[in-house]
């Protein structure tokens, strides 16, 4: 079995799907690798290292195409524009995994069904135990969190940390995180090894202990909060007079706020928004926020996704893809999961898929032409199979 590694064409994408660390693991199993030439320059990864454990470099992308699996960082969805060009590459049959954003941008699901391909979308990995190896979004969640408070500290104009020194003592900065999920935790352990006073507050009381580890304050809010969490460990969303009193409990924290990094989300739905216009008026002269749900509309109501926004003194950066800001690491976790999912659809060197299995199951979005995950046909306004892939009825086009 051939797997195949594509260049990244999305827009500022420095992430590869493999390193060359992973290679060893695949051809233990049986399978070759090709890769694009230059698919890992950007990340830090050099042609020559892929080479060395045993990777066939191709020159030009479409030769790449002739895999039977195509193993990519942006899939579908997730590289909307650039990505149609490959579609007339694509072959009945072939497997495809990747991120492909299925609930943000179902629509891209559609095209590369009819391709014929099997597309895996990663983003839809359950958050189970046995899966956890291969969470890409709770990887790249960690690279966003960290990063985000190193963006937010560039664009302070205060330190971090508390400093006593012959010119005077420095208070510490104070930086509050909405959302502790794995993002936020992360935001949280960055922000105190910089040495700022950090507090955080999520939905979902059980986080309570893993903020007050990482030292940092939980801050709690008088409101009912029960039937925050679904089953898979997510984030519900709640109801509108539920975000109106958290936002107005929040008003009071962030104007004692340096930074703000906001990282609610709830997945396949718009960003909750948290901070009105209002909230960012009444914080502090210079200080900063960091939506990490830009790409989602925003926790915060004046953020724009892509950019950095000042307005009074406050300044709102909307950052939409982080972990390409570190590609080196991102790529590394990335291809552990992607890895570890390829394995997991191998038996004996072949891909076998067991749709009886919850992790095979849940990530398939296409199959046969069709789009079979429930939830995206759910979004396209088409049936959903009844048994995993198969013979999907259209009730509208
Ligand atoms: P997660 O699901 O682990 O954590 C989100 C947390 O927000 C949960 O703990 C949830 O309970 C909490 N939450 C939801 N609604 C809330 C509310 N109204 N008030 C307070 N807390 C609330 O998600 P994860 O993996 O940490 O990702 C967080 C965000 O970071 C997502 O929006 C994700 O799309 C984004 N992200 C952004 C990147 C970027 O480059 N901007 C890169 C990677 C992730």
């Amino acid at each position: 079995m051939i797997v195949g590694v594509l260049k990244e064409s999305f827009p500022g994408e420095r992430r590869v799907a493999l390193v060359p660390a992973a290679l060893p693991s695949l051809a233990k199993a049986g399978v070759d690798v090709v890769v694009q030439q230059g698919a890992g320059s950007l990340a830090g990864y050099p042609d020559d290292q892929y080479a060395a454990k045993g990777a066939q470099m191709a020159q030009d992308r479409k030769d790449v195409f002739a895999a039977d699996v195509l193993l990519s960082v942006r899939a579908a969805g997730a590289n909307p524009e650039a990505g149609v060009a490959d579609l007339e590459r694509l072959r009945p049959g072939q497997v495809v995994i990747g991120m492909a954003d299925p609930l943000g941008e179902p629509g891209a699901a559609r095209p590369v069904a009819d391709t014929g391909v099997t597309l895996f979308a990663l983003e839809l990995m359950p958050r189970i135990t046995r899966a956890q190896s291969m969470d890409v979004l709770s990887a790249m969640a960690t690279v966003a969190g960290y990063r985000a408070v190193l963006l937010g500290a560039i664009a302070l104009p205060k330190m971090f940390p508390m400093l006593m020194t012959a010119a005077g003592t420095l208070s510490p900065a104070r930086v509050f995180i909405i959302g502790a999920g794995v993002a936020g935790l992360q935001a949280i352990a960055t922000a105190r090894r910089l040495g700022a006073v950090v507090s955080a507050y999520d939905v979902r009381s059980a986080v309570k202990e893993q903020v007050q580890s990482l030292g940092a304050k939980f801050v709690e809010f008088e409101l009912d909060a029960a039937g925050a969490e679904d089953q898979g460990g997510y984030a519900r969303q709640m109801d509108e007079e539920f975000y109106r009193k958290q936002r107005e409990m929040m008003a009071r924290v962030l104007a004692e706020t340096d930074l703000v990094v906001t990282t609610a989300a709830v997945p396949g739905k718009k960003a909750p928004t948290l901070l009105t216009k209002e909230m960012v008026a009444g914080m502090p002269v210079g200080s900063v926020v960091v939506d990490l749900a830009a790409e989602r509309g925003g926790n915060c109501e004046l953020t724009q996704p892509g950019k950095t926004v000042t307005e009074g003194n406050v300044t709102i950066l909307g950052p939409t893809n982080l972990p390409a800001e570190v590609p080196y690491h991102a790529s590394q976790m990335y291809a552990k999961n992607i890895t570890t999912f390829l394995l997991h659809l191998l038996s004996d060197g072949q891909l076998n898929l067991d749709l009886t299995d919850e992790i095979t199951r849940d990530t398939l979005v296409a199959r046969d032409g069709k789009v079979v995950h429930p939830r995206v046909c759910e979004l396209l306004g088409l049936q959903p199979p009844s048994t995993g892939g198969a013979d999907p009825e259209e009730t509208s086009p």
